[in-house]
């Protein structure tokens, strides 16, 4: 098959972690017969500094041409001036609703290998397997907002703003993924205060009841969720909730199995190319040192071509690449501990070589 893909590493170890994706990449093409395009494109601080924008015209059209997209990280402390223009972040909030993608799926599972790692015993969080369903161009992100004098100064304001067809597309496609896992759906939200968190409630029981009455569905007020994920995180199996809640407890579950260096995220629509990326950000305190962790980068590859092109036996095979690589006791600093580390490109070669043995 041919397929065309848009690689975007943006900021900090953006750049050294998108070079180990495309390696994968080809090696996959290599392996199974496929012919891959890939283009580089600006986004983030990088564009900013090249042409004054986050999100240059010419990125946006060549990601709606592709199949799907893979990004780095982007920002950095020199672009975080608050009375700056413009923010890396712009960009990548930009992307997003530019191109559809209301779902954001964040797997969070444990590797066995690695849950000493985690800040939290090895009793409570092992065997941790949730997928995240954050809702990703809706809600307070992309709520009106303003800025008016006020007898104290000024005031401020971002409003939190759903529809019903907003909740629905995302909740079904939390719902359906539920049904290709353990069956279990958690909707979170803060119906005991906000209005937005009602109609989500209502809608949400709706979509289920009607559409999907085999899942175990249940309901989890936001404080709560964030005291069981650290108390229980073996309880969930999928959780969908809005767009800002869905930001804050998937950063703390990325806590869950130590290592955030093995988290990919996909953002998907419901047509037209995704975008996939590690969860954690540019890093730039290691940029540049061939030190970060290109794994959670390889594991968005293998979701992209899970994702947006249905190739399940490659996104296996990347998969258990790394497992392999993992098992063999390869370490970058992040995930060493006091152990010996090696670099970047070595976890690349690595694992290109894992996949390339198979
Ligand atoms: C994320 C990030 C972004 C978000 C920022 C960088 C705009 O934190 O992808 O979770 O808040 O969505
Ligand atoms: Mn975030």
């Amino acid at each position: 098959m041919h397929a065309k893909f848009v690689l975007l590493p943006g900021d900090g170890i953006g750049p050294e972690i998108v070079t180990q994706g495309r390696r994968i990449l080809e090696g996959i093409a290599s392996r199974f017969g496929h012919t891959f395009e890939m283009s580089e494109h600006m986004i983030g601080g990088c564009a900013i500094d090249a042409c004054g924008d986050p999100l240059p015209e010419s990125t946006l059209a060549a990601c709606r041409a592709s199949h799907a997209v893979l990004l780095g990280a982007v920002g950095g402390p020199k672009w975080d001036d608050p009375k700056a223009k413009t923010r890396p972040e712009a960009g990548l909030l930009k992307i997003r609703k530019e191109l559809g993608l209301f779902a954001n799926l964040r797997p969070t599972k444990t590797w066995d290998e690695l849950v000493d790692a985690s800040p939290l015993r090895r009793d409570i969080v092992s065997g941790t397997d949730i997928l995240f369903v954050r809702e990703l161009t809706g809600g307070i992100y992309f709520g009106e907002s303003g800025r008016k004098p006020h007898a104290s100064g000024e005031e401020a304001w971002n409003v939190m703003t759903y529809t019903t067809g907003e909740i629905e597309r995302v909740v079904r496609l939390a719902a359906e993924a539920a049904r290709r896992r353990r069956g279990k759906l958690t909707m979170v939200d803060k119906a005991n205060v906000l209005e937005a968190s009602r109609l989500w409630r209502q809608v949400s029981e709706k979509v289920v009841k009607t559409e999907f009455p085999d899942l175990q569905y249940n309901v989890v007020l936001v404080d709560a969720m964030a005291m069981h994920l650290i108390s229980k995180p073996r309880d969930f199996d999928v959780v969908v909730t809005e767009n800002l809640f869905g930001d804050i407890l998937t950063d703390e579950a990325s806590m869950l199995p130590g290592s955030l260096g093995l988290l990919p995220s996909a953002s998907i629509g419901s047509s037209g190319p995704g975008l996939f990326e590690p969860i954690h950000g540019s890093a730039p305190d290691i940029a540049g040192k061939n030190i970060a962790n290109p794994l959670a980068t390889i594991l968005a590859v293998a979701m992209m071509l899970r994702y947006s092109l249905n190739m399940n036996a490659e996104a296996d095979a990347i998969e258990t690449a790394v497992n392999n690589v993992l098992k063999a006791g390869a370490r970058t600093k992040d995930i060493a501990g006091n152990g010996p580390s090696i670099s970047t490109t070595e976890m690349g070669d690595k694992v290109l070589d894992a996949l390339l043995k198979g």
